[in-house]
């Protein structure tokens, strides 16, 4: 039996068969969620602008949760200190709401997609401490400010450790100092008191990085701030990380009183090489050659394995209560993948294929947690 042909009768075992007739209602992603938890899925703008109405479509049927993939990074939103362009952003911010989702805002400070102005200080130099937190908390109280009631959950801060557990060396750093981190979370929470606040990182399966994150924000906590959750992004491969250290990592946060998240899903199904990441093009090139190995379709063979690991991760996530799973992606067509870390491959890292049809990793993971049911 298929996940689309299985139907909901949980109505009817309750009210008794035959007082009721159980309506042909296919399973989704969100029925079958635990409850209390949140499955969500990252939006491009041609699906929040409903340019791409099928895979809009597919988002509001099977996801309860929504992140916006760009359109509320500082470049975008705040392209030069006096322009902010929040068009894009209020469309899918009501388009979320307007459906009864959990919108998130994806993300306020990051030492990526943000503008060089944000940095420059005058006369060359570069900002100092003060106008850097200066601008930090007039863009957080602007954007933070405008969707406060309407967005749920914020990423504060992305990314700002480095894959040994020590502060990765950003701008925001350099000019604040270690305390950038705790005025992210200052402000975010003054511009919308009730609204969730995450740290969002990846890699956080890797023992030295994880025990950082979680020290970084359990020090945040300890100065009274409020912090969520912490975020692992989950991009993941077909066959790392193990889930071992998967486990370990969930485990390691509910054990320190953190609520994890699993923010921004896929598996890269591509065959990894070591000097993939950071080649100069005519190396990228050649690594492209050897590693796009499926061009014209996944075999069957490794559609299975994707549903295994689907499968197993979600099992994972289950067993530790993660309380929102987020997809980095509607369907394969729009993924981030099949242009990182080496640009112009085919990549087939969600549940859904270009066409937006089924996959088998779907189906495992509606079963998946159609077993965890109560
Ligand atoms: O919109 C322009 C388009 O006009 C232009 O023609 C085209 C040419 O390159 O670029 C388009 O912008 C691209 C944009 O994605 C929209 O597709 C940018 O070049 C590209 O850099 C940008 O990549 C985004 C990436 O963040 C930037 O670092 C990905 O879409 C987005 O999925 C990715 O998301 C991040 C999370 O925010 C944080 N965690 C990691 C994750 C994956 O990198």
């Amino acid at each position: 039996m298929t996940a689309r042909s299985v139907t909901l009768l949980a109505g009817a075992v309750a009210l008794g068969a035959a007082a009721w007739a159980p309506a042909a209602e296919p399973l989704t992603l969100k029925t079958l969620a635990p409850p209390g938890s949140r499955i969500g899925v990252a939006l491009n703008q041609a699906q929040s602008d409903g340019k791409d109405e099928a895979g809009l479509a597919l988002a509001l049927r099977q996801f309860n949760s929504t992140s916006p993939e760009n359109l509320l990074k500082w470049e975008r939103v705040h392209p030069e200190p006096d322009r902010y362009d929040f068009a894009p952003a209020d469309r899918y911010v009501e388009l979320g709401r307007g459906h009864g989702m959990f919108v998130v805002g994806h993300v306020l400070l990051w030492h990526q997609q943000t503008p060089d102005w944000v940095f420059a200080g005058e006369g060359g130099r570069k900002a100092d401490r003060e106008t850097l937190l200066a601008r930090l908390r007039s863009h957080v109280a602007t954007v933070v400010g405008r969707y406060k009631g309407r967005i749920g959950g914020w990423d504060v801060v992305n990314e700002a450790l480095d894959e040994d557990g020590s502060l990765r060396r950003t701008p925001w750093l350099e000019a604040i100092g270690e305390d950038y981190l705790a005025k992210a979370f200052e402000y975010a929470h003054e511009a919308d008191p009730a609204a969730e606040l995450y740290y969002n990182d990846y890699n956080l399966w890797k023992p030295a990085k994880r025990d950082a994150a979680i020290r970084l924000v359990q020090g945040l906590k300890a100065r009274g701030l409020r912090v969520d959750g912490i975020g692992e992004q989950g991009h993941w491969g077909i066959d790392d990380p193990p889930l071992a250290a998967i486990d370990e990592a969930l485990a390691a946060m509910r054990a320190a009183g953190l609520v994890p998240l699993i923010t921004e899903l896929d598996m890269d199904v591509l065959p990894r090489d070591p000097d993939m990441w950071g080649a100069d093009l005519a190396k990228k090139a050649t690594i492209r050659a050897k590693t796009n190995v499926y061009p014209d379709g996944l075999p069957a063979a490794v559609q299975e394995k994707l549903a295994r690991r689907y499968a197993d991760v979600f099992a994972l996530f289950l067993e530790h209560d993660v309380s929102r799973v987020t997809f980095w992606g509607v369907t394969d067509a729009g993924s981030w993948l099949h242009n990182f870390p080496i640009p112009g491959r085919v990549n087939y890292p969600l549940l859904w294929d270009k066409d937006g049809h089924e996959k088998p990793a779907f189906e495992a993971v509606v079963e998946v947690l159609r077993k965890h049911l109560p």
